[in-house]
């Protein structure tokens, strides 16, 4: 047929022959139905509750279903929750295969409650990490009634077991289980950013390792942070500096190089190097290669800058590292927006400010006041705060505790770089007013025009999920799927590339629900309008279905 030369597009028709008819003769049309207003935008499909279609899982009188595992070894998902955990069927999460409780004890909770703290909410057990750790079994951190623990776990002839280790958990699980927290395992050693004490005044990114490391307690290194999430780089994979693997750290913190009189939060990226072993004198059993900066999401109508919430490190498995995005979501740091933003950044500019830029350092102007400027003195070498490279060793420097002195002292003293990280495009991917965003999953696919399209999954203060992509520089919402009901913030969202199913958790439960509902659509031409890059119009049969299912 000549159909897909007359419409002008090349399309491998030898795979899905009726549906590239359908879905590009509609294309044009679809685009001038668009929304006036880009910031009400309204998802094209809202899916209410009973008709969302998800697997739910709840257990009687057990909230706070805030910490997710996926072991797709296992086709399991852990799912951590108050004073338990619990192994789901990863194909079905109302399927429960096993569950160990992890309660406080009297006398845990009466020391707690001696402390001041609520015996009903602070004073129990909320699971707050669940890694997988290298012999397959699993690391987990709980709050303890204020005096975190962490234990190892296992799963074997269909028991979860707690191994009863009491490994203490300070600097890696929070003690208040109403504070942000980040942690991620790198080969059996665990990266948290969490508060190191009872009061919650001492914040730390640590590495628990055979020689753990931790930031310094400056306010230049972290001023009263909210942590929000953490990703790994290989950014050693090929590289010609011989540099090391790093760690990233989002989150948010007063501002110390704010010349203003009120506080003013901004948003963070941090990194420091997989094989940091602290300095020798100085830093000692500290991080040498700290370095953050800030991170910026330029929503127009706003003075205050944006708060970062949630990301998601998106990595094309075909691409080099610096080819990898960060999504991440800000809301308004003051009551008055009801807007919120998301912003993609590319890995490699982020790199490229820690690698190359400038530093910031503090000037003292007055008695008591310093003001942050940019560094414009000389840099000793090795520069401050990088990996140890090729360079290095050839200067005879092969670990961190051979740097020197100057070096150390330099970023003991200006963890800060001038420069912010700006994102792709310089402005959001996505502006919308309504229900908060609070967390974040992005995931590619190849739709039937042979266009690799990123799709976001955003979870609301209001438990409803949108789905939206960007179409030539243009954000379509697809549909918002009401998850939860009554509504409440959606804590954590997880995707499984092998059952292709996204896992969300609340304080009431955990759902389950497919990447696409294409069935929804029940004519060719709603298929098309959805704009859902999943989806396509199977002509033979007369539905519409996901790609992947098509027969050609
Ligand atoms: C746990 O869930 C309860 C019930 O929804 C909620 O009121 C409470 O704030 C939650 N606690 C934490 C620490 O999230
Ligand atoms: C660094 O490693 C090289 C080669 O392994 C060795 O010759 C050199 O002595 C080491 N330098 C230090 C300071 O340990």
């Amino acid at each position: 047929m000549q159909v897909s030369a007359f419409l002008g597009v090349s399309v491998s028709r030898a795979m899905h022959p009726p549906l590239a008819l359908c879905v590009f003769w509609l294309l044009p049309l679809a685009l001038t139905l668009e929304e006036d207003s880009p910031l009400d935008c309204v998802p094209r499909r809202s899916v209410p509750s009973h008709r969302a279609n998800a697997h739910l899982f709840h257990e009687e009188g057990v909230f706070n279903y805030s910490t997710m595992l996926l072991r797709e070894d296992l086709d399991l998902l852990l799912l951590g929750a108050r004073e338990a955990v619990y192994a789901l069927d990863l194909k079905d999460i109302t399927k429960k295969l096993a569950s160990v409780k992890w309660e406080v004890t009297q006398q845990q909770r009466d020391e707690c409650r001696n402390k001041g703290k609520d015996p009903e909410t602070e004073c129990m057990n909320y699971i707050r990490i669940l890694h997988q750790t290298e012999d397959n079994r699993m690391y987990v951190c709980g709050t303890n009634a204020f005096d975190p623990e962490c234990d190892y776990m296992s799963y074997a002839d269909g028991k979860l077991t707690l191994e009863k280790k009491a490994e203490d958990g300070k600097g890696k699980c929070p003690f208040d289980p109403f504070q942000r927290y980040a942690s991620i395992m790198v080969e059996n050693n665990l990266f948290s950013a969490t508060s190191m004490n009872f009061l919650g005044s001492e914040p730390v990114l640590a590495r628990s390792s055979p020689v753990s490391i931790r930031t310094e307690f400056k306010s230049s290194w972290l001023h009263e942070p909210t942590f929000v999430s953490m990703a790994q780089m290989p950014e050693s994979d090929l590289s010609e500096e011989g540099d090391d693997d790093k760690v990233y750290l989002f989150f948010s913190e007063s501002a110390v190089e704010c010349d203003c009189y009120n506080k003013l939060v901004v948003s963070r990226v941090a990194r420091v190097c997989k094989g940091d072993l602290g300095g020798l004198r100085t830093l000692q059993k500290k991080w040498t290669s700290f370095l953050k900066a800030r991170i910026d999401c330029p929503v127009l109508e706003s003075q205050l800058p944006y708060i970062i919430q949630d990301t998601y490190r998106l990595c094309d498995p075909q691409q080099h590292w610096k080819d990898c995005l960060f999504y991440a979501i800000f809301t308004p740091q003051s009551d008055t927006s009801d807007l919120s933003a998301v912003c993609a950044y590319r890995v490699s500019d982020i790199s490229k400010v820690f690698a190359e830029g400038k530093y910031k350092t503090p000037v003292p102007v007055e008695t008591s006041f310093v003001k942050w400027v940019m560094y414009s003195g000389d840099v000793p070498v090795p520069r401050p705060g990088a990996c140890i490279d090729n360079e290095a060793r050839k200067a005879g420097i092969n670990q961190t505790l051979d740097l020197p002195d100057r070096t150390l002292q330099f970023i003991k003293d200006r963890p800060l770089m001038d420069q912010a990280i700006q994102p792709i495009g310089e402005k959001p991917v996505l502006v919308r007013r309504g229900a908060t965003f609070t967390r974040i999953i992005v995931n590619q696919v190849q739709a039937a025009d042979g266009e690799k399209y990123h799709v976001m999954f955003i979870g609301t203060e209001e438990g409803t999920m949108l789905k939206a992509v960007n179409y030539d520089d243009e954000m379509f919402i697809i549909e918002e799927v009401q998850l939860f009901q009554p509504p409440e913030p959606i804590k954590t969202l997880k995707f499984s590339h092998v059952t292709g199913q996204l896992y969300a958790g609340s304080d009431s439960g955990a759902a389950q629900i497919p990447l696409a509902s294409c069935w929804r659509s029940l004519s060719c031409m709603d298929c098309v309008l959805a704009r859902d890059p999943y989806c396509g119009w199977d002509k033979a049969d007369g539905k519409c279905v996901v790609l992947s299912d098509v027969k050609g």
